[in-house]
């Protein structure tokens, strides 16, 4: 379910600041009946919206994976002019991030037009895997690694259980490739995961997401999801 007003400006139809104002002025009907307080959650598959009496049209939706590049922002826009997400693609249809990864970090990131589906997948009770390469400072102990799995303290509160798997140390780069799994998606999670155990990252990768991989694609290469694909996304999020 999405706000009514970001359903209207998703459309195209006004900014969000206008949509509101176009729902406070009873110009939007859901379901035949005017709406004019702000909040209403509707679901763009099943509710007709209007807006002045006409009904919303609503976009083909459409789903991308994309193998984000470092030194990408991700967004659809940048004030200072960086390199967005949404660059590596040249289609009509306005899509979305799924999340973010930092603009530092690379790998997989989805993106669609379909609220409802990203919504449902942002979601941490559908505990999505998120799989993570990580390079890091040092060569962390089975102790450090063992509080990654059990949770760590972070500002905003404790992670959640985690995979770790140790994949290789290099006593004289001075560094080791760890692979994490976490399903909750706080900002900076694993740099912060790593930074609390004392081995900070030098260079970090989403290798994979649910079900989806990036693997045999190259930074900066985006493909449309297969319809399969697609479906299984949705039954990652049905309770
Ligand atoms: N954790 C991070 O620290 N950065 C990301 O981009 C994603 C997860």
């Amino acid at each position: 379910m999405e706000r009514l007003q970001k359903v209207i400006a998703q459309a195209g139809l006004a900014s969000r600041r206008k949509a509101e104002q176009l729902i406070v002025d009873g110009k939007v009907k859901v379901n035949g009946q005017v709406i004019t307080e702000l909040g209403v959650k509707v679901n763009t598959n099943r509710d007709k919206i209007e807006v002045n009496g006409v009904p919303i049209d609503k976009e083909e939706p459409v789903y991308f994976l994309l193998y984000k590049p470092t030194g990408v922002i991700s967004s659809v826009q940048d004030e200072k002019g960086r390199k967005v997400v949404t660059d590596f693609l040249d289609i009509e249809q306005r899509v979305y991030p799924v999340g973010r990864l930092d603009y530092d970090t690379s790998g997989l990131i989805l993106l669609t037009n379909d609220g409802e589906l990203a919504h449902r997948l942002m979601h941490p009770k559908f505990k999505i895997d998120k799989v993570y390469i990580a390079k890091v400072k040092g060569i962390p102990s089975r102790e450090n690694l063992r509080k990654l799995e059990k949770g760590v303290f972070l500002d905003d509160g404790k992670t959640a259980p985690a995979k770790v798997k140790f994949q290789s140390g290099n006593q004289q780069q001075g560094s080791s490739i760890v692979e994490i799994t976490i399903h909750e998606g706080k900002n900076r999670q694993v740099r912060r995961m790593f930074e609390a155990i004392g081995h900070p990252v030098m260079k970090l990768k989403r290798e994979r997401y649910g079900f989806l991989t990036v693997r045999g694609m190259n930074p900066g290469d985006v493909r449309e999801l297969k319809p399969h694909e697609v479906k299984q996304l949705r039954e990652l999020t049905v309770t």
